[in-house]
């Protein structure tokens, strides 16, 4: 095995992982006990390997280096959190940046205001108090699913049939994932709603 990109800091950055996967485990538990609904699907925590940081490097014409690693590039670290609803995403976003020792560096909301492309996704990037950046995506389990399966396609070059009309299905696809999701939350509020009036009446 060669050297790591990332030097020495590997040990620090596993720690973070480990820490972050607590936080977001710590988080879950206090959302479920507060609001009788786990508001997580599934989550994942990495860390970029070794080659895939050296090929974005090179993509983004950076030497490969700690430095561009660690400072350059900002998803070293990233985390995915995928929520079973819409409201779920800012409930852990409001949660996330509330964390101790943590700073938010940036915010894109991707749900509000969609790619081009129909992705949709709830990004920050996150700072520890000792300089490490940290990628957080939130996404709902329909986006998670669009997204996962667009990544399949991007990687099927030289496609010999109609590209364009590829990209505006795939394009409809989010759009109406992201109707669905909308309605999902409707139902949910709808059974909240009125599991609160019977507790209410009774
Ligand atoms: P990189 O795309 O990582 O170089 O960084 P960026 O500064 O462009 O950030 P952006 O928020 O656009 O994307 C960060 C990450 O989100 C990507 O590495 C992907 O994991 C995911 N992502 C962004 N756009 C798409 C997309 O169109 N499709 C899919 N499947 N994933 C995307
Ligand atoms: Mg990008």
């Amino acid at each position: 095995m060669g050297n790591s990109i990332y030097g020495n800091h590997i040990n620090r950055m596993e720690e973070i992982v480990k820490n972050m996967q607590d936080r977001i485990a710590g988080l879950r538990e206090k959302i479920l006990n507060e609001q009788g609904m786990d508001p997580i699907e599934h989550y994942l925590a990495r860390i970029k390997s070794d080659e895939s940081m050296r090929e974005k490097c090179r993509r983004n014409g950076l030497p490969e280096t700690e430095e561009s690693a660690l400072k350059e590039i900002k998803d070293a670290i990233g985390i995915r959190i995928v929520c079973a609803f819409l409201d779920d995403v800012y409930i852990m976003r409001d949660y996330i940046i509330q964390m101790p020792d943590i700073s938010v560096i940036q915010e894109k909301d991707y749900i509000r205001k969609a790619k081009p492309n129909g992705y949709r996704s709830y990004h920050m990037i996150l700072q520890t108090f000792d300089g490490y950046y940290i990628e957080v995506q939130l996404r709902t389990i329909s986006m998670d699913t669009w997204a996962a399966l667009e990544h399949h396609m991007k990687y099927k070059k030289n496609l010999t049939c109609d590209t364009e009309l590829i990209v505006a299905e795939l394009k409809r696809c989010a759009d109406e994932l992201a109707s669905t999701d909308v309605s999902m939350q409707a139902i949910k509020n709808l059974i909240m709603e009125s599991e609160s009036d019977e507790n209410i009446t009774s």
